[in-house]
C-alpha cells in the first residue's frame, strides 16, 4: 500500500490515481477490479469500514490505505483461523486495523504499532463508534524496538495467531526474523506489498512509477526471501501449487535443508521426473536426510531412481548421509 513519494501522488489527476489503485491488485484490469469491488466487496463492507474508507479518501496520502478487497480478505481470514491475539505493524488511519478488530471476538486483542499517531487518530472515532476500540493496544513509535523488548521478555514467544505487516518495507526482513519467534505454531504472518506493484518480475529498464523504483523494495524483498530460505532446515510444499521449475528454484536456495516434503503438491500443477532431476542438482541435496514424495502422481519410478542415484553417488563419494524417501 505504501508510497514514499506522496508529493507525486498528490499532483496526479484523479482518473490516473484510480487506475493506480486498481493496479495495486493482482488483477491487471481496471474494469475487472471495479467489477469485483462493486459486486463482492462494497456490498459486504461493514458500515464503519465504509465510513473510514471515505474519510481516508480525503487524506493526501490516501494511496497508503489498505484496499477494500484486502480488508475483506483479512477479515475473512481472521474469522477462518479463529484469531484472537493479533499484531499489526503499520496502521495509518486504521482500515486494516478496523477490519481486524471487527473479525476478532469480544476479548480479542490487537497490538497495533505506527510511528504516526495523528493518522491513527483520524480513524479512531470510527473505531470507537464501531465498539471495537477496547481490543486495540496502540503504541506510537517504531515497531522494531517493541518487538525486541517482547523477545527479551520471553513471555510473548509463540503467542500471536496472526500478524499483519504493512509498514517500512526495508525492515521486512528484520520484522520477519523476530516475528517468526512471536507467531504461534500454526499461526500466520501476512506481509503487504511483497509483489510491489509487479516490480519484482519487471526487467531493470521497465517503466516504473518513481516510488516503486526508488524504494528498492523488490530487491530488498528478494534478498530477504533468499536469506530466509538459506536458513531453513525443513521445507514443505504439501498442498501448494508448485511445478518443476518453481520447486527446483526454491530448493536451490535452501543450503541448510535436511527435510524436503513435496508430497501432494497437486491441484493442476504437477511435479514430474524433470522436477526431481532439477532438485537433484541443488546443493542442499547432499545434506538431505528425508525426502517425501508421498501421493505424487506426476512422477514415475524412473524419476525417483534417478534422484536416488544422485543421492547414492553422494554417498559413494564419502558423504555420510542416511536417506529416508517416502514414495507411493
Ligand atoms: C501503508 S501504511 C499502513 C496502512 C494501513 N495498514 C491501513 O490499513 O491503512 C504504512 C504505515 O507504516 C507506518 N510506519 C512506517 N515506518 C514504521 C515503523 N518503523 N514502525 C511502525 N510503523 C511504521 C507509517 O507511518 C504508515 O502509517
Amino acid at each position: 500500500m505504501a508510497t514514499n513519494n506522496q508529493t507525486t501522488e498528490q499532483q496526479q489527476p484523479q482518473a490516473l490515481r484510480h487506475q493506480e489503485v486498481g493496479h495495486k491488485s493482482l488483477l491487471q484490469s481496471d474494469a475487472l477490479y471495479q467489477y469485483i469491488l462493486e459486486t463482492s466487496v462494497y456490498p459486504r463492507e461493514p458500515q464503519p469500514m465504509k465510513e473510514l474508507r471515505e474519510i481516508t479518501a480525503n487524506h493526501p496520502w490516501n494511496l497508503m490505505t489498505t484496499s477494500a478487497d484486502e480488508g475483506q480478505f483479512l477479515n475473512m481470514l481472521l474469522k477462518l483461523i479463529n484469531a484472537k491475539n493479533t499484531m499489526e505493524i503499520g496502521v495509518f488511519t486504521g482500515y486494516s486495523l478496523l477490519a481486524t478488530a471487527l473479525a476478532l471476538p469480544e476479548d480479542g486483542k490487537i497490538l497495533a504499532m505506527d510511528i504516526n499517531r495523528e493518522n491513527y487518530e483520524i480513524g479512531l472515532p470510527v473505531i470507537e463508534k464501531a465498539g471495537v476500540a477496547h481490543k486495540i493496544d496502540f503504541r506510537e513509535g517504531p515497531a522494531l524496538p517493541v518487538l525486541d523488548q517482547m523477545l527479551e521478555d520471553g513471555k510473548y514467544h509463540g503467542t500471536y495467531d496472526f500478524i499483519f505487516v504493512d509498514a517500512d518495507k526495508d525492515n521486512y526482513i528484520n520484522y520477519h526474523k523476530r516475528l517468526l519467534d512471536l507467531v504461534k505454531i500454526g499461526g500466520l504472518i501476512g506481509y503487504d506489498n511483497t509483489l510491489w506493484n509487479g516490480s519484482v518480475v519487471a526487467p531493470a529498464d521497465a517503466p516504473m512509477r518513481k516510488y516503486v523504483r526508488a524504494s528498492r523494495v523488490c530487491r530488498k524483498w528478494r534478498e530477504g526471501v533468499r536469506q530466509s530460505l538459506a536458513r531453513r532446515e525443513r521445507l514443505s510444499f504439501a498442498g501448494f501449487k508448485m511445478d518443476d521449475e518453481s520447486t527446483a528454484r526454491f530448493v536451490r536456495y535452501t543450503y541448510n535443508l535436511k527435510d524436503l516434503d513435496i508430497s501432494r503438491s497437486c491441484w493442476g500443477c504437477q511435479i514430474t521426473d524433470d522436477g526431481l532431476y532439477k532438485i537433484s542438482l541443488a546443493k542442499c541435496v547432499s545434506n538431505l536426510t528425508s525426502i517425501s514424495l508421498w501421493g505424487m502422481t506426476g512422477i514415475t519410478d524412473k524419476g525417483v531412481l534417478n534422484l536416488v542415484r544422485v543421492l547414492k553417488f553422494m554417498e559413494f563419494n564419502g558423504v555420510q548421509t542416511r536417506y529416508c524417501i517416502f514414495y507411493v
